[in-house]
């Protein structure tokens, strides 16, 4: 059996990084999938990729080590879609993984021609076993968006964004009113941070994080 490196490095476990056009990704996509083999095709060829890594990987740690999956519930330029999403949730919570983790970007945002109808969560929660964990990630920043992304079925929250400007964001989660300044951040203020100022340039990618930024 192969031994995982990350496990012997003192690590708790592994996210696979399904989401975000990355190669997986690109697999589960029925656009960016073109092969005509095993991999490709119907979702059960293309999700293959995935669900082999899956078995891989927890062959070489065994069952005492958190393994997290990480997909995109939308992405239509990739062919990702949400309907096949659901399914691919239900497939992957039927395997032996631990915890199940959408990135949503908005985590707020409806859902095209059922705008009023249930969050992206809860259409997770919904198809998923009750006892696996679900992670969330996208676009919270207070604690009532954290407490509204929990009563949706979250088990977690992802944050980048608001962690990167403020350390410190979940020791404060405690207070129901917590709502932090909120971006353009000035350079100082990322500086005191404690982001190097190589990040402080980077930030300034990302639209309207950084005042005189994009
Ligand atoms: C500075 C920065 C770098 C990021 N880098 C990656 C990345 O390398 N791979 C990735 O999949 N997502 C990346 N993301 C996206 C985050 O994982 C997250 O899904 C997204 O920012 C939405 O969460 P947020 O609203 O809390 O920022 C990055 C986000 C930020 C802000």
């Amino acid at each position: 059996m192969q031994q995982c490196v990350a496990k012997k490095a003192g690590f708790d476990g592994v996210e696979l990084h399904g989401a975000h056009s990355y190669l997986i990704c690109q697999f589960l996509g029925s656009i960016t999938n073109r092969r005509e083999d095993v991999w490709g095709g119907d979702l059960a060829g293309r999700s293959k990729f995935l669900r082999d890594m899956i078995t891989s990987v927890r062959q070489a740690t065994g069952p005492d080590f958190i393994l997290a999956v990480r997909i995109s519930p939308i992405i239509e330029k990739a062919g990702i879609f949400l309907h096949e999403s659901l399914e691919l949730a239900e497939i992957l919570c039927a395997m032996d993984i631990d915890m199940l983790h959408i990135s949503c970007w908005d985590v707020f945002q409806g859902v095209e021609n059922d705008e009023d109808g249930p969050s992206l969560t809860q259409r997770f929660r919904d198809v998923i076993p009750a006892h696996m964990p679900l992670v969330s990630t996208g676009a919270i920043w207070s604690s009532i968006d954290a407490e509204w992304l929990m009563d949706e079925g979250a088990d977690l929250i992802g944050v980048a964004r608001v962690a990167i400007a403020h350390p410190d964001w979940p020791m404060h989660l405690g207070d129901p009113d917590y709502s932090p300044e909120r971006p353009p951040f000035s350079e100082q203020h990322l500086l005191d941070a404690d982001l190097s100022p190589v990040f402080v340039e980077y930030m300034k990618r990302w639209k309207d994080f950084v005042v005189g930024g994009n």
